[in-house]
């Protein structure tokens, strides 16, 4: 009866483990079946961020393909302003050598000022064409009166000083990333509100035409002139270092000095 009994807890006790193991199973299976579930959709949402990816990089490739095509449109566009710039330096070089002579060597000594002041590739651009085509206003006032030797009578004077005003009708409606226009108005006015043709003062003046301003100076100064020898280039210097501050922005002056004295543009 004892082993009977002993037998029956033996069968309880067998039972519930079993009854435990089965739970168990059922439980790891529902595991298991959570488990495929997750990784399936790990799986789907790799599968789908792979699909994103791809197309990201397939629009950053689209960009990048925008981005060079507007890059060399920039730069169709710039050259071919400068094509531009170079027919309307040739045009003034037809009609009047001596003045295409002379912008070409203001360009050069303005260049050379421009870099000395440290200014960006692109703005020493806007300075070269700027010198290059700063007297074009000329190509409206009679040639006999630019190229007369002698003294020219005060009505003649204010004729001659017209070509500022002139060059900035002509420039003004073309649409340059420089201020070409500017610098054609702006070349002859003076620190101290003494120039032409608007009496502009100080930093009225863009900084490329107070730099074409002094280079202006100094190229006409050494150059032989219709009406007179050259006066040298000693005495352009001294002339534009007396009038630092007064008729010439003084860091351009300081610069023009370094430029001739480093050799970065030539007499
Ligand atoms: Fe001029």
């Amino acid at each position: 009866m004892k082993w009977l009994l002993g037998r029956s807890v033996a069968d309880k006790e067998l039972a519930f483990q079993n009854e435990e193991k089965e739970k168990r199973a059922a439980e790891l299976l529902i595991a298991n079946k959570e488990l495929a579930f997750q990784n399936e959709e790990k799986e789907k949402r790799a599968a789908e961020l792979l699909i994103a990816n791809k197309e990201l990089a397939f629009q950053n490739e689209e960009k990048e393909k925008r981005a060079a095509e507007l890059v060399k449109s920039h730069l169709d566009l710039k050259n071919n302003l400068l094509d531009t710039v170079k027919v309307i330096a040739k045009a003034v070089e037809m009609r009047d050598p001596y003045t295409a002579g002379h912008q070409q060597r203001v360009a050069e000594i303005a260049c050379a000022i421009a870099g000395e002041m440290g200014l960006d590739e692109d703005q020493i651009t806007g300075v070269r064409l700027g010198a290059t085509i700063h007297n074009i206003g000329t190509l409206q006032i009679p040639a006999e009166i630019l190229s007369r030797p002698g003294k020219l009578t005060d009505v003649e004077y204010q004729l001659v000083q017209t070509h500022a005003g002139l060059g900035y009708d002509i420039l003004k409606d073309v649409r340059f990333p420089w201020p070409l226009a500017d610098i054609a108005h702006q070349h002859h006015e003076r620190m101290d509100g003494s120039g032409y043709p608007q009496g502009l003062n100080g930093v009225q003046i863009c900084l490329e035409a107070r730099i074409v301003a002094v280079a202006d100076v100094a190229g006409a100064m050494s150059s032989h002139r219709p009406y007179r020898a050259s006066l040298g280039i000693q005495a352009a210097l001294d002339e534009i270092k007396t009038k630092r501050g007064i008729l010439y922005d003084p860091e351009v002056v300081d610069a023009c000095l370094k430029a001739y004295e480093g050799k970065r543009f030539s007499v």
